[in-house]
This record gives structure tokens, C-alpha cells and sequence, in this order.
């Protein structure tokens, strides 16, 4: 079955061609990010302009290097859920128009189940059910996989995400938006222990929940009395920033996997790009037992090819939706009790 999976959920317009959930024939994205970096962060009536430009144009690119026509397509997947209300509702607007014409079945995709999705275009994805760490720009939570479509929430972040983390650190060093990218890229050759920040969260009765405004209010504190360093101690600083983000993320993720008794790990969504999370959830892994799984980073950011993969498996067990599919700018994981 060949998908066609549009997202436009927040600053990313793309479009992508999937056979049955595995096979990427094309993956177009086209970023925002010169629109919205002088800000420093999204600009939600920026963001829905730009996607209005971009969304045809990249549907029709994603066809052509995938070297088919709407005819070709069997069915077609929309991120609906969450995100920015006026950028959503571009590319849902988009393939319902395209689903009416052609007459093909239309399916709403959550955008997390989108980044779990991303691991399946991979070789040797997990089997079900496995635990994730879903960390996005706007989203970070561990959850039980139990099934495509089939999420349980067991903690999430109380506050910031890690990829605001990142981006709002990055914007307070001026290292420019978006700076997650940015601050990998510095910490690379900086010393991790040169400052130390709080690890937030880790008592045992925050249970799988998170929380990261604590910490960036700590290295407000720390440039407010010594500045914004440059050189070989600005690459300090993001080391040391960016592990304390990471040692919060990778011990809670193997109390939980140990907890629940899984030996299947997936991490995504945009921080999955992080070179040191990436390092030491494998590390973590190795220690404990468990198999990591993470995209490539073109995978973990946001991309249609994870959103098409996650529209396959619905599409697949029948599930149609009609031209009434409305956006929800909030839609929370369902939780365990
Ligand atoms: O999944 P994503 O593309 O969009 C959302 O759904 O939010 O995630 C974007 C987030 C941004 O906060 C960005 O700074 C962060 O992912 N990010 C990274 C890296 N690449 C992207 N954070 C840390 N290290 C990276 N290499
Ligand atoms: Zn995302």
C-alpha cells in the first residue's frame, strides 16, 4: 500500500511517499527556519504563511521523486494532531482537498505516533511491545509502545521540553534559533563536568515524569553572573548544559525499561539527533541489557516519511476518516493510571 504522508504541524512543510510503512520512495522537507530565527523560536501566523506557500510545491516534489501521480497512491496521512493550530490545519486542509479529488482513503496521524513510526523505515525495528523516549521540540515523554497506534504514556516532562531546553539555552548563549543542532555541535569538544548543573527530577517519587525550567534557570543564573563565555569555555558550558539534559533523559528512560521489563528501547523525535543522548542511551543499554533503536537524524527531526509510515498502519486495519477531520492543537497521550 502506497501512502502519501503530509506534516506541517509546526515549522517543518513536508511530504513524503511510503510503501507499506517501510519502503521510503520520497522524503521532502522544507525547513522555516530562516522565517523564524530572528525571533528566536515559532512564530505560530509565520509558520501557517509559510506552510500555505510551501505545501503544494512539496506535495508535488514528494511524487515526482517518488516517479508516481496521485494515481498511484492508495491512501493519504495527515499529521492532525498536535500542534500549532493555523500550520496544522494547512496540510490537513491539504489532503482532505486531495482525498476528496481522488477519491483515496484519508487518515489523521497523531504527530508522536508519527516519530514512533520513524523507526519502522529502518532496518531491524523494535518488536511490540517496546518503551520510547519521545523527545521533541515540544514533547518529551517515555511511553509503553504496545502496538502501532496502541501508546501508553507512563511519564512525561512537567514543564519544558528537552528540545526547548536546548533551543531556550541556545537563545540565552545567542547561538541562534533553532540551537539544539548548535549546542551538540559546541559541546562536541567541550568538557561535560566544567560546571555543574542540577539533574532535575530524579527523586524516586517524580516517578517517569521530567522537568527542565529548573535548569535553564540555572544557567540563566550562571551567565547572569559570569556572562556568555566564548571560546573553549562556551564549549564547556554547552557540554555541561547539555548533560544535565542528557543524564535526566537516559536515567529515567532505564528505570523505567528496567521497571517494566523491556529489553526494546526506541528513542525519537528532534533531540533523538543528539550525538551525546544518542552515545549514552547506547551506553545505558549495553549496562542494563536493553536494545536501543534510534532513527537516523534526518528521522528523528520532523519529516512526512514518519507520518505516511504511521498512516500505513492505520490505513491497513481499515480505519477511514471523513472529510470532518478537524485539527487538535492539544491531544495528550492517554496515560497509565
Ligand atoms: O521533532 P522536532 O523536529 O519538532 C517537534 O516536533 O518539536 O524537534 C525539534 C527539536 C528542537 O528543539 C531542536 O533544537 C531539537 O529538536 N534538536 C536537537 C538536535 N537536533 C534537533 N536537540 C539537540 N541536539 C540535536 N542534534
Ligand atoms: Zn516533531
Amino acid at each position: 500500500m502506497r501512502v502519501l504522508g503530509i506534516e506541517s504541524s509546526c515549522d517543518e512543510t513536508a511530504a513524503a511517499i511510503v510503501d507499506d510503512g517501510r519502503v521510503v520512495r520520497s522524503d521532502v522537507v522544507a525547513s522555516q527556519n530562516e522565517v523564524h530565527a530572528r525571533y528566536g523560536g515559532v512564530v505560530p501566523e509565520l509558520a501557517a504563511r509559510a506552510h500555505i506557500q510551501h505545501v503544494v510545491p512539496v506535495v508535488r516534489a514528494a511524487l515526482d521523486e517518488a516517479g508516481c501521480t496521485l494515481d498511484d497512491v492508495d491512501g493519504i496521512a495527515a499529521t492532525n494532531a498536535p500542534g500549532l493550530v493555523g500550520a496544522l490545519l494547512v496540510g490537513l486542509q491539504t489532503a482532505k482537498a486531495l482525498a476528496w479529488v481522488t477519491g483515496k482513503p484519508l487518515v489523521g496521524v497523531h504527530h508522536l505516533e508519527g516519530h514512533l513510526s520513524a523507526i519502522f523505515l529502518e532496518p531491524d525495528p523494535p518488536p511490540m511491545p517496546h518503551l520510547a523516549l519521545i523527545v521533541s521540540g515540544g514533547h518529551t515523554s517515555i511511553v509503553r509502545v504496545e502496538d502501532h497506534g496502541h501508546i501508553i504514556e507512563l511519564g512525561a516532562t512537567r514543564d519544558d521540553a528537552a528540545g526547548e531546553a536546548f533551543d531556550k539555552g541556545a537563545k540565552l548563549l545567542g547561538l541562534g534559533y533553532p540551537g539544539g543542532i548548535v549546542v551538540d555541535r559546541l559541546a562536541q569538544r567541550g568538557d561535560p563536568k566544567a560546571v555543574a548543573f542540577p539533574r532535575p527530577m530524579l527523586a524516586p517519587e517524580s516517578g517517569d515524569d521530567l522537568s527542565f525550567s529548573g535548569l535553564k534557570t540555572s544557567l540563566l543564573h550562571h551567565v547572569r553572573a559570569h556572562g556568555v563565555p566564548d571560546g573553549q569555555a562556551l564549549a564547556d558550558l554547552c557540554a555541561s548544559y547539555q548533560a544535565a539534559i542528557v543524564e535526566a533523559l537516559v536515567r529515567k528512560t532505564r528505570r523505567a525499561a528496567r521497571r517494566e521489563g523491556i529489553a526494546h528501547v526506541q528513542v525519537c523525535g528532534g533531540v533523538a539527533a543528539n550525538s551525546a543522548l544518542r552515545t549514552a542511551m547506547k551506553l545505558a543499554g549495553d549496562e542494563d541489557g536493553f536494545r536501543v533503536h534510534v532513527p537516523p537524524p534526518r528521522r528523528c527531526t520532523d519529516n512526512a516519511a514518519m507520518i505516511a509510515g504511521a498512516g500505513y498502519f492505520r490505513l491497513a486495519r481499515g480505519e477511514r476518516a471523513g472529510l470532518d477531520l478537524d485539527a487538535n492543537p492539544n491531544a495528550p497521550l492517554p496515560r497509565r493510571a
